[in-house]
């Protein structure tokens, strides 16, 4: 038996070529335009449909006419158009197809003999099925692809999934074993890392949909013309209007609303870097605690749920005056920053996904904080609403971090968006203990 990853595009996505080896793509989360410098590999990718080539032959392919450096060009611009949903995987049994698979991640799908005896898998245990037309999309945490197989066999690996004693794997179903060993939805280890980390069901599907970006859909703002709603139909109610008694007026006229007004969003970095002091004060006005006074613990200058201040940030810096650049984590007992690691392609990665995120092109930030929470914690305290409580304290640390920037007239701007799994290889916090939550970019800001 063999598992072939033949190449496909997922239904309704286009691959167009424009001028010689160009490739214009309308996948399912966005356009893009690619170019794999090659006339050959373009008309390929064009006509993917007709040409029944799987990745490991693509590749060969690449490296056949243009030798090794082809090649990379070729795993380049497939990472792009896995990214953005324009290909797919058909996986074959005899000739036929048994499970389509879509990329979330721009993973490489290696075809390879299955032998007779493989092991007996167990699957991930917070599988998860999604109806589809006349098929299910099935899904797990963190993992790399969805796999879309028909309703048969859907209910095989539902039934293997609750641990009933079934009647014997069919082949279709040990060959979609050997399809989840790849894209990540079997059980890893005696009890998976988010089990022990003590995850509810609800909040890690929500984790993985929305922060990990893993689910199937676009990714970032979206573009398209929001649909009208009617407005209601009964006449409301008079507004009352608000009042503004002038001992609360004088009050509010204070450096604090000065500050409000000014707060915005700045993503652009000034032409001087930020400096170390200027971080550390952004740093010690958002997030510090204030020393414990009359026996007393310390207090935080942003609320959060049960009083858990389970975050932690990290500072990922790339450029700033008397500070080298590479991973620090903020040591609120000892007011420093510990040296976590130093710069990498990896790290570089991250702060180019960053300076995309803030439509910066080319330029990245100064310095990303990069908010983690200890989620045990949360859990320990909380449970239904721990994930919702520890974001919602997040975004308190958010605003507190951009009225800092802002008090100091530095650039500041939270992003929506991150890449948590590299995050977490280059800051080695664990990806489900320890995830990140929340972003925010500060530089140096205009005219200091
Ligand atoms: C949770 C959150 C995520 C955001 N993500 C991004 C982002 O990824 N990129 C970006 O350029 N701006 C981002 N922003 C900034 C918003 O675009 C900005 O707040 C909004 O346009 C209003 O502008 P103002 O902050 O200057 O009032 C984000 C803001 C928040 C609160």
């Amino acid at each position: 038996m063999n598992v072939r990853y033949q190449l496909r595009c997922p239904e309704g996505v286009r691959m167009q070529r424009l001028g010689r080896s160009g490739i214009h793509a309308a996948g399912l989360r966005q356009e893009i335009y690619v170019d794999p410098a090659d006339a050959r590999l373009a008309e390929v990718l064009a006509a993917l449909e007709r040409e029944n080539i799987s990745e490991v032959e693509f590749y060969a392919l690449a490296e056949a006419r243009g030798g090794l450096a082809l090649r990379e060009t070729l795993r380049a611009c497939l990472a792009t158009l896995k990214q953005v949903q324009a290909i797919s995987y058909a996986v074959q049994l005899d000739k036929k197809s048994i499970a389509r698979i879509l990329p979330l991640e721009p993973v490489i799908f290696t075809d390879r003999d299955v032998p007779d005896a493989s092991p007996k898998r167990r699957l991930h245990p917070d599988i998860y099925f999604q109806p589809g037309r006349g098929e299910v999309h099935i899904h797990a945490p963190g993992a790399s692809a969805e796999v879309v197989v028909d309703l048969p066999l859907a209910a095989q690996v539902m039934s293997a999934a609750c641990d009933s004693a079934g009647s014997r794997p069919s082949v279709a179903r040990r060959l979609l074993d050997e399809v989840f060993a790849d894209t990540g939805h079997l059980a890893s280890g005696e009890l998976s890392a988010h089990r022990r980390a003590g995850w509810s069901f609800a909040d890690l599907v929500f984790h993985s949909s929305s922060r990990l970006a893993r689910r199937w859909g676009r990714f970032g703002r979206n573009l398209q013309a929001p649909i009208a709603v009617p407005g209601p139909q009964s006449p409301r109610p008079p507004v009352i209007p608000l009042t503004f008694p002038l001992p609360l007026m004088q009050q509010m006229d204070s450096p604090f609303r000065m500050v409000l007004a000014a707060r915005r969003s700045q993503r652009r970095p000034g032409l001087q870097p930020l400096s170390l002091g200027e971080l550390s004060s952004v740093l010690w006005l958002a997030a510090a605690p204030r020393h414990a006074t009359h026996g007393i613990g310390g207090r935080y200058p942003y609320p959060s749920g049960g009083g858990i201040y389970g975050y932690r940030i990290y500072v990922l810096v790339h450029r700033c005056l008397d500070l080298l650049p590479g991973v620090y984590r903020y040591e609120t007992e000892d007011c420093g920053l510990q040296p976590i690691a130093p710069p990498s392609s990896q790290f570089d990665s991250l702060l180019a996904h960053y300076g995309l995120a803030l439509t910066l092109g080319d330029g990245k930030p100064d310095v990303m904080l990069v908010i983690t929470a200890d989620i045990e914690k949360f859990g320990s305290q909380y449970d239904g609403i721990a994930y919702r409580a520890m974001l919602l304290g997040a975004g308190c640390i958010i605003q507190n971090l951009g009225l800092a920037a802002a008090t100091i007239g530095l650039a500041g701007c939270a992003v929506g968006g991150s890449r948590p799994t590299l995050f977490s290889e280059i800051s080695g916090a664990d990806l489900w203990r320890e995830p990140s939550v929340a972003d925010f970019a500060l530089s140096g800001g205009e005219g200091r």
